[in-house]
């Protein structure tokens, strides 16, 4: 019996559309070739990295909050335990998804897949029938001109998350998602974290007020950042490394000793050993899969889903897509609103933000209104020293519909959601404001963030 669909790749898109796609009664198969099932975001991104951004920021608070509480302890590192605290976090979700699988009555085909034709996946010297194939891949990191990763000394962010000891000094190359995540990592445990950026401005497409506001906030961490710089290379003598770069504005040349440097510049969808050449599927020049609403690709039968077709590379967004491919093979009408896509930093304070920035709006000549609230006038916030960061919503400045958020501040990531909810029903910012919240909630910082979009706050 050929199976009714074989997803390919069992990270947050796989995963999930192989989930729903048994629960929705077809025949459900996966192949992965990790030893464990989660792809990058379970084994060797989201996951782990959230245990040491949790771990490390337990120590911040130690630190630096403890003592004014009342509270006398003296934390120490132990390292070796933080790490298997992160492999403890990694087995739990990891053996989540498999007894889930199990549950499901979904077949985990192990070892890596080749299309040789549609209707056809190749794992070693099988060949499994399926009337539907979805590719779900993902992504690997991009590589860098003059730089050889070894994840020992020149760690891409999997190397990251277990080197062998703290290094005195890291560099970082990229300010984006994973350089300010894992950058802060190190920071709090001790180590000099200096952030090489080619743009003159960090997280690049965020909102420049809040990417300003992050900015000031990493600084006073301890983040060093050099903006406008393109690094050239790479070498490493001894375990140690030495980084050039090239000053964009001045032209001038470089270099900066460090223990480790990590390569954070972007990631690539990876598509390696499918057959996508042989099968004449049709890819972007960024080598991004190309699907359509439906997530078909130019090829009858095998659909693509996430990191490896175009968009955000977010483990969400490749669940909801495949949440939506899943209903769709299922004869149903799965669809992903993309203008509603959160995107979160788990840095501290957490970063989150949703559908439009304001120098987005002022592109589109769309007149819009701000309302700001920051989180000092926020009772709890002041309460679990929280106060530094803000919530700003942008709304029509006509219909006062909320056309996007940005949330720099404590509980960001989670409190990104209740806009996200109010944006897919087409609220109003006074929707929002006219909700009751509860006191005393980090939550009411959004609410009046809502009111000073209309007649204004009312603790500022
Ligand atoms: P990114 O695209 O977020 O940032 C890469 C940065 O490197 C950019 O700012 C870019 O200007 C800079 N850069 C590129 N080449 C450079 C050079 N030669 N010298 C100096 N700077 C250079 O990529 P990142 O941080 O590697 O993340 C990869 C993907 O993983 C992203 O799509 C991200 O959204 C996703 N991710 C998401 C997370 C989350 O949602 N919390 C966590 C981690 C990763």
């Amino acid at each position: 019996m050929p199976y009714d669909v074989i997803f390919i790749g069992a990270g947050p898109g796989g995963y999930v559309g192989a989930i729903r796609a048994a629960q929705l009664g077809l025949k459900t198969a996966v192949v992965e070739g990790r030893e464990t099932l989660g792809g990058t975001c379970l084994n060797v991104g989201c996951i782990p990295s959230k245990a040491l951004l949790h771990s490390t920021h337990m120590l911040h608070e130690a630190q630096h909050n403890f003592a004014k509480m009342g509270l006398g302890v003296t934390p120490k590192i132990d390292w070796k335990q933080m790490l298997s605290y992160k492999d403890e976090v990694i087995g739990q979700n990891t053996g989540g998804i498999e007894f889930l699988f199990k549950k499901n009555k979904i077949d985990w085909i192990k070892g890596w897949a080749t299309i040789p034709a549609p209707g056809q996946v190749k794992v070693g010297d099988t060949v499994h029938e399926a009337k539907h194939i979805v590719i779900a891949s993902g992504s690997e990191p991009t590589a860098l001109p003059g730089v050889t990763v070894d994840e020992k000394t020149v760690v891409t962010s999997t190397g990251a998350l277990t080197l062998a000891k703290v290094p005195k000094h890291l560099a970082v190359i990229g300010a984006g998602v994973i350089g300010l995540e894992l950058g802060s990592v190190y920071a709090r445990l001790g180590a000099k974290v200096t952030v090489i950026e080619y743009l003159d401005a960090i997280t690049p497409g965020m909102d420049a007020e809040v990417a300003r506001s992050f900015q000031r906030l990493l600084q006073k961490q301890g983040l060093t950042f050099i903006l406008g710089a393109a690094v050239q290379g790479v070498t490493v003598k001894g375990g140690k490394a030495s980084l050039t770069y090239k000053l964009r504005k001045t032209e001038a040349e470089e270099t900066l000793e460090a223990d480790t440097v990590l390569v954070a510049t972007g990631r690539k969808p990876y598509t390696e050993g499918l057959g996508l050449d042989a099968l004449g599927i049709e890819t972007t020049p960024r080598g991004q899969i190309v699907t359509d609403a439906r997530y078909a690709t130019s090829i009858p039968g095998i659909y693509a889903i996430g990191d490896a077709i175009t968009g955000p590379m977010l483990a969400h967004k490749a669940m909801d897509e495949g949440h939506a491919v899943a209903e769709i093979l299922a004869g149903q009408h799965g669809h992903v609103n993309y203008d509603v896509i959160p995107g979160v930093i788990y840095t501290h304070p957490e970063v989150a933000s949703v559908g439009k920035t304001e120098e987005q709006l002022k592109e589109e000549g769309r007149p819009y209104r701000t309302g700001k609230f920051s989180f000092m006038g926020n009772g709890r916030a002041k309460a679990n020293f929280a106060g530094d960061g803000f919530v700003k919503i942008l709304a029509d400045k006509a219909t006062d519909r909320i056309l996007g958020a940005h949330i720099i501040g404590p509980m960001a990531g989670d409190l990104i959601h209740e806009i996200c909810v109010a944006m897919e029903f087409g609220a109003a910012a006074e929707d929002l404001a006219r909700t009751c919240h509860a006191h005393p909630t980090y939550s009411e910082a959004v609410r009046e963030a809502a009111l000073a979009c209309g007649d204004g706050p009312i603790h500022s």
